[in-house]
């Protein structure tokens, strides 16, 4: 018997069980696959709080805080699991390809120091004297947010699900959570693909499959698949210190030499494939931006799903018919960035703490809409 099993051992799934393992609860994590090897395998690793969400956005305070927690996040994972999850505080800078895209930027840098963000408008001269290997006659200009760091999103994943079990967390992999157990309109465990399993509490953080794993609950919660597709090559030049970021392709530099370049956007697809059209465009916009990149060296291609929802906003809350049951997912293209304020905030949640309504970013409360 457990306190909590949670449903899904993506990054999201597993910062919830951190974070309660931190607080004593004993947790279990399922897994149909293996930790770790959907959305969360495949992101970039950016913790784009200013660049992905916009100073007016609801998720703004969420991001920002969730993003001054990695400090911190990367010590303790580090001395609890022994993995260095790669934390790089050089920044993200999102392009200006025309004017209108300069005025918008400009407009956002604006917004972003008067809510007291650190973000610099860079003119094109700037912008070649701060990258000197990206294509900025092209540009317009570019906005730079210095805070926006990034993260080894692998071993993110990995480092949390580690921590967990070393602060006494279960983790069962190859098991895929099929139905809910109900007593009273109470939770009482799950039932799986190799048994039941009891537990007090169920949080399902399944990422782009969240939906119909729900739907057993007659709740119609509009999570859904946006498929995307990065690369990645070795170059024995730094060519960049920043992430740079421009509509449709971006390029991160990580560690030995190598440059996550990401990514496509096709949503409703939970197709696995790596297509040439989807390579085909980020390759040439990636050399569009950064010409030595010709000469890169290839290492691989992949695929994930990010988990999106209608208004963009993640669930994360209680089921509203069975008490015990908690949702977190949801997280589309951020959910590297809000995994520890959203594994903290879920425990909170859990342990019935009183929480700032502010964080109670989008009830459950709609039931048997049309599927
Ligand atoms: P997942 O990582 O998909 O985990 C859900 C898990 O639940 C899966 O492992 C799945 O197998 C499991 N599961 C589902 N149903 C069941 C079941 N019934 N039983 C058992 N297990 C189940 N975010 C950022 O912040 N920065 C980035 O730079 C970034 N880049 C990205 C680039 C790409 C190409 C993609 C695809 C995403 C990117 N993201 C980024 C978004 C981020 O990856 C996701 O928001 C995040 O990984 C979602 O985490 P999750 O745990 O909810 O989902
Ligand atoms: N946040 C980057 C992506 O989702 O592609």
């Amino acid at each position: 018997m457990y306190d909590v099993i949670i449903v899904g051992g993506g990054v999201i799934g597993n910062s919830i069980a951190f974070h309660l393992s931190k607080r004593h609860y004993h947790v279990l994590v399922i897994e149909k696959d293996t930790i770790g090897q959907k959305a969360s395998g495949a992101a970039a690793g950016m913790l784009g709080a200013q660049n992905e969400v916009g100073a007016d956005s609801p998720l703004s305070s969420l991001a920002r805080q969730s993003r001054a927690m990695f400090p911190p996040l990367a010590e303790e994972l580090k001395s609890l699991s022994g993995i260095d999850i790669e934390l790089i505080h050089s920044g993200i800078i999102r392009l200006a390809r025309t004017e209108e895209e300069a005025k918008q930027l400009k407009q956002a840098a604006d917004r972003q120091q008067n809510s007291g963000e650190d973000a610099e408008w860079l003119s094109r001269e700037q912008l070649k004297e701060k990258e000197p290997n990206l294509s900025a006659d092209s540009m317009a200009g570019a906005l730079y947010m210095p805070y926006d760091g990034q993260v080894n999103a692998r071993l993110l994943t990995k480092a949390l699900a580690h921590s967990a079990v070393k602060l006494g967390a279960d983790i069962l992999e190859h098991t895929e959570v099929q139905d809910f157990l109900t007593e009273n309109n109470r939770i009482t465990g799950v039932r799986t693909t190799t048994g039941t399993i009891l537990a007090n509490s169920v949080v399902t953080a399944g990422g782009a499959w969240s939906r119909d794993l729900l739907k057993k609950t007659d709740l119609a919660l509009d999570v859904y698949p946006v498929k995307g597709e990065c690369f990645s090559v070795y170059h024995d030049e730094h060519l960049m210190t920043s992430s740079i970021f421009s509509p449709g392709c971006y390029v991160v530099p990580k560690s030995g030499g190598r440059f996550i370049i990401g990514a496509t956007q096709k949503p409703d697809s939970l197709d696995d494939s790596v297509r040439l059209d989807g390579l085909h465009s980020l390759i040439k916009r990636a050399i569009g931006l950064i010409s030595e990149l010709r000469n890169a060296k290839w290492e691989k291609a992949w695929t994930g799903h990010r988990p999106q929802t209608k208004n963009g906003l993640p669930y994360m809350g209680e089921h509203p018919d069975i008490n015990g049951l908690w949702v977190a997912a949801g997280h589309f293209r951020n959910g590297i960035l809000l995994a520890p304020i959203t594994g903290s905030l879920m425990a909170d949640y859990i342990e019935g703490k009183p929480v700032n309504d502010t964080f109670r970013l989008q009830q459950l409360s709609h039931k048997e809409v049309n599927l």
